[in-house]
């Protein structure tokens, strides 16, 4: 049976072939098992470094940069001089972030701002070759806007999470399924993107900027 969109085999084999990274990264990987982190994964980390490589990223932004796991993927892609901007609304969790990419080796890629998306991005300024969207699925809908302003044409908005365990396809309405629903709903109609998501994990979202 489905564990949540993927039977459990399935998600196991790709688990299982999934690049891990280095010691490094395997150390943060154990830690986000450990002490229940809800980070992306191996298979989802490589996705996302393949991702940022394939547009030669020089600027990424990340939306939740929990304790650094997914940021160390998105640092390791970029291109030399570049930089990786991650938004944490919790300091305690950004000190964590901050050790652990001093441990991954990318510290000195990384811009890590303390403190709400829906807030903080007002003073970010764009464009960005990669944008990472993985904060309260409740806040997606309000950082959408901000977050399509900020691709470049070419570049792409990523978001964790869109099927939400199958939810957004089933009669299930909490609060969290009907904001995904909503975000879902306007970034498929946007002009300036084409999206599609990839039933990777909770389903993962991507959308390339055709126009601005
Ligand atoms: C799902 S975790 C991110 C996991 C991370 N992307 C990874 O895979 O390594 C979400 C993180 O975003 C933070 N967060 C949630 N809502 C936020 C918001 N509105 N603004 C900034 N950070 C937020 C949480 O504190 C948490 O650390």
């Amino acid at each position: 049976m489905p564990r949540g969109i993927v039977y459990e085999e399935i998600d196991e084999y790709i688990d299982g072939l999934a690049n891990r990274g280095d010691a490094a990264l395997m150390a943060v990987e154990k830690q986000g098992m450990d002490e229940g982190w809800p980070i992306v994964g191996p298979a989802e980390g490589s996705l996302l470094h393949i991702l940022a490589r394939s547009v030669r990223a020089k600027r990424v932004l990340e939306l939740g940069t929990a304790i650094g796991y997914s940021g160390t993927w998105l640092a390791r892609a970029l291109v030399d001089g570049g930089e990786l901007t991650t938004v944490e609304h919790s300091a305690d969790t950004a000190a964590i972030a901050r050790r652990n990419f001093e441990k991954t080796g990318v510290a000195s890629k990384v811009k890590i701002l303390v403190g709400n998306a829906q807030t903080v991005l007002r003073d970010v300024k764009g464009p960005f070759d990669l944008v990472f969207n993985d904060i309260d699925k409740a806040g997606y809908p309000e950082v959408l806007e901000p977050c399509v302003e900020r691709v470049r044409v070419g570049g792409l908005l990523v978001t964790d999470n869109v099927l939400w365990r199958g939810d957004v396809a089933r009669k299930s309405r909490s609060a969290e399924t009907a904001a995904i629903r909503t975000y879902n709903e306007r970034l498929a109609k946007d002009p300036r993107m084409i999206a599609a998501i990839v039933p990777l994990r909770d389903g993962v979202s991507i959308a390339s900027k055709i126009h601005d």
